[in-house]
């Protein structure tokens, strides 16, 4: 995104609603709504047009688990570390991501591709160990499964040493 056209857009949402209560909440959900997160040189300008220490705008940030900080990840990796899934090797799994793509959980890679988290129970225990990607379930994955399901993603030939690909739900 330019930053000309990023400073013009946070100014139109701004000028939209400074007048209202509230308006740091909305304001920030509409640059989280629109860019997937809130940069940090947004919160410099949204400091400097309303007036308020940046670090009253990074409590906001920080406290509400909607609001993201970084820019999010072309690809989101999710590995449950709820109890079933820790128990069948789910510690080994984010390990291997961790490990394949040089980050670790809640971060992104440098070209953008993969963000790593980890979430509590998906709900589908009986799969366990279970990870997803974008919202594809894929279970009993086993660590050498990792590569091969990174690969399908990347959109070039592998670019990982690759396995078995875990079966999908
Ligand atoms: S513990 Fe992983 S799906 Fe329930």
């Amino acid at each position: 995104m330019e930053t000309a056209e990023l400073k013009e857009t946070v100014q139109n949402i701004v000028n939209e609603w400074k007048d209202r209560e509230g308006n740091l909440i909305m304001i920030l959900h509409q640059i989280q709504n629109r860019y997937g997160y809130v940069p940090r040189e947004v919160s410099l300008q949204l400091s400097e047009l309303l007036d308020i220490p940046l670090a009253r705008i990074y409590e906001v940030l920080t406290f509400y688990h909607y609001f993201k900080i970084v820019k999010p990840g072309k690809h989101r990796v999710s590995v449950c570390m709820g109890t079933a899934c820790y128990l069948n090797g789910a510690p080994g799994l984010l390990n291997e991501l961790e490990h394949l793509l040089g980050v670790s959980a809640g971060e992104t890679t440098q070209d953008g591709l993969f963000q790593v988290e980890v979430v509590r129970c998906l709900g589908c225990c009986g799969l366990a160990p279970v990870m997803t990607v974008d919202g594809k379930i894929f279970s009993s994955v086993q660590k050498d499964d990792i590569a091969k399901i990174l690969s399908d993603y990347s959109h070039k030939e592998p670019i990982f040493s690759s396995g078995d690909t875990g079966s999908q739900a």
